[in-house]
């Protein structure tokens, strides 16, 4: 496994998603101010939606979600999974080192 440093601390508001690259895969970093107890908590998921590809970086975060702006399909950022668990994004372990907000890498082929 491998982190990689995509963002500094701060350059992510509560509430932002954002495109990262990690590797050659498109990823989307997000906070979420609910997440974590009410702390805040960063999350990383697969940039295509699980539904039909729509762009997550276009998405919002809300209530504990990631919201895809296509069709509005909901998707909780703590698992990556749609409300029917039918639908999954793959997620990706996130930390903070420094100023430093790091995505694991994983060997996992999947997108
Ligand atoms: S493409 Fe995301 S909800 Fe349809």
């Amino acid at each position: 496994m491998t982190w990689h440093s995509v963002a500094r601390v701060g350059a992510i508001t509560p509430g932002d998603v954002v495109a990262v690259m990690v590797g050659d895969r498109e990823l989307v970093l997000g906070l979420d101010p609910l997440g974590n107890a009410g702390q805040g908590r960063y999350f990383a998921t697969q940039r295509a939606c699980a539904h039909h590809g729509g762009d997550l970086a276009n998405g919002i975060v809300s209530r504990g979600h990631l919201i895809c702006p296509m069709h509005g399909w909901r998707f909780s950022t703590a698992t990556g999974c749609h409300e029917t668990a039918s639908y999954c994004l793959k997620t990706y372990a996130v930390r903070v080192v420094g100023d430093d907000i790091q995505i694991e890498e994983s060997d996992d082929a999947s997108p």
